[in-house]
């Protein structure tokens, strides 16, 4: 069923309060989340983006309630990964001489994926344009590597809509589709959750193209993204916000996460930020377990900190695996201007600090020297170093 958005634009999306999984087991979703596709209804019919492969018959059977299919003059596919082009095929079927407009590394994607068809592909670049009747354009603007080399936004002029797709957007589903209706505490932390574990290794990306849209002096009425809530009360609030994060953000939190094996690291752990929160009563210090905690949260707390401490036993001669996964992870999101240390139990070999120190180097922090490095249980001259280790932490 189609949800107005403005005037002669409905939204004709899945919204999927049963997902709790993305990008295969990578993304978390715990309060559902959405795949917008948007119907333009002027002199042109225009269809912006469909919805995810599993939900393609229910798409195009939902798409027909609505308009006869012959009715659509264009397809925009603004991003060619399939939770965005999954419906093409089934779409096609129906009405296979309709150009798609794209870009050309979309059509690279989409050909990629569902095979040479023989598509009527348009390839747009930034600054092209689309007239659609009642005076009104769709405008172009090429969003590579936010966050696929393929990803486009498309604005409408008139109702002032940019349809930015992926950016900006939340995995979140928000059933009454705008942002001023939408749970604030809950859109605020899914939007950032969404930037720290997708977008931030492309905050450089971020910064530029923010920069370029602003060049274009556009007025911006509404931002609709391809998943969660269209932004509708003060659109450029988001904008604001990822100027923010593309910007090596931190707030004022120390966060400490380590695996245990029989709770010597825990209890570094704990003890750590026992003494943070002793020098610094303002600072927000959090402490997870990475075996317990899923991973996704853990990165969002990550992304407000200015610093972190990882702990983990030594075991195998090495780190434990929760730990690597988590430090792989961690290096691919690119965090900036954050410091690091490390701690951990051992019992013969003791190889797990060092490994850290190594592992968090290389994932772009910067790793103070203070560590604490416990044989067997932690005793109280192993943990003689965690004040100067929290000051280091927290300066
Ligand atoms: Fe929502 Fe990059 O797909």
């Amino acid at each position: 069923m189609r949800k107005q958005v403005k005037q002669n634009v409905s939204w004709v999306g899945y919204l999927d309060w049963e997902l709790d999984r993305f990008h295969g087991d990578d993304y978390s979703i715990h309060n559902g989340s959405s795949q917008n596709a948007y119907l333009i209804e002027e002199e042109k019919t225009v269809l912006i983006d469909t919805v995810w492969t599993p939900h393609r018959f229910d798409f195009v059977e939902n798409l027909k309630q609505e308009i006869d299919l012959q009715q659509i003059d264009y397809i925009i596919a603004n991003h060619g990964e399939c939770d965005h082009s999954g419906s093409l095929t089934a779409l096609m079927a129906e009405i296979p001489d309709t150009p798609i407009y794209c870009t050309a590394n979309a059509v690279k994607s989409i050909e990629g994926q569902y095979g040479h068809q023989g598509w009527n592909f348009k390839v747009v670049k930034t600054g092209d344009s689309l007239d659609i009747g009642h005076g009104k354009q769709l405008i172009f603007v090429e969003m590579k590597m936010l966050h696929w080399p393929d990803s486009m936004a498309t604005f409408l002029t008139g109702d002032n809509i940019l349809f930015s797709n992926d950016a900006f957007g939340q995995h979140f589903a928000v059933g009454e589709l705008f942002n001023d209706q939408a749970d604030q505490c809950l859109l605020n932390k899914e939007a950032m959750k969404y930037f720290a574990n997708i977008l931030n290794p492309f905050a450089l990306f971020v910064s530029k193209k923010l920069t370029e849209i602003q060049g274009f002096n556009l007025t911006i009425d509404m931002i609709a993204p391809s998943h969660g809530a269209i932004w509708r009360q003060d659109p450029l609030q988001i904008v604001n916000k990822y100027a923010l994060w593309a910007n090596a953000y931190q707030e004022d939190q120390v966060t400490i996460v380590y695996d245990t094996m029989w709770e010597g690291t825990a209890a570094i752990a704990h003890q750590l930020a026992a003494e943070l929160a002793v020098q610094s009563p303002e600072t927000v210090v959090k402490v997870f377990s990475i075996a317990k905690t899923d991973k996704n949260e853990i990165m969002t707390e990550v992304f407000k900190s200015k610093a972190i401490a990882v702990g983990s036993p030594t075991v195998g001669n090495s780190i434990l695996s929760s730990v690597a996964g988590w430090l792989e992870f961690l290096q691919q999101l690119k965090f900036k201007q954050k410091k690091a240390a490390a701690f951990g139990c051992y019992g013969w070999s003791g190889e797990s600090v060092h490994l850290l120190q190594q592992k968090l180097t290389e994932a772009g922090f910067t790793v103070i020297e203070d560590s604490v490095r416990a044989a067997w249980r932690p005793a109280a001259a192993d943990l003689a170093s965690l004040p100067q280790m929290a000051a280091h932490l927290l300066a």
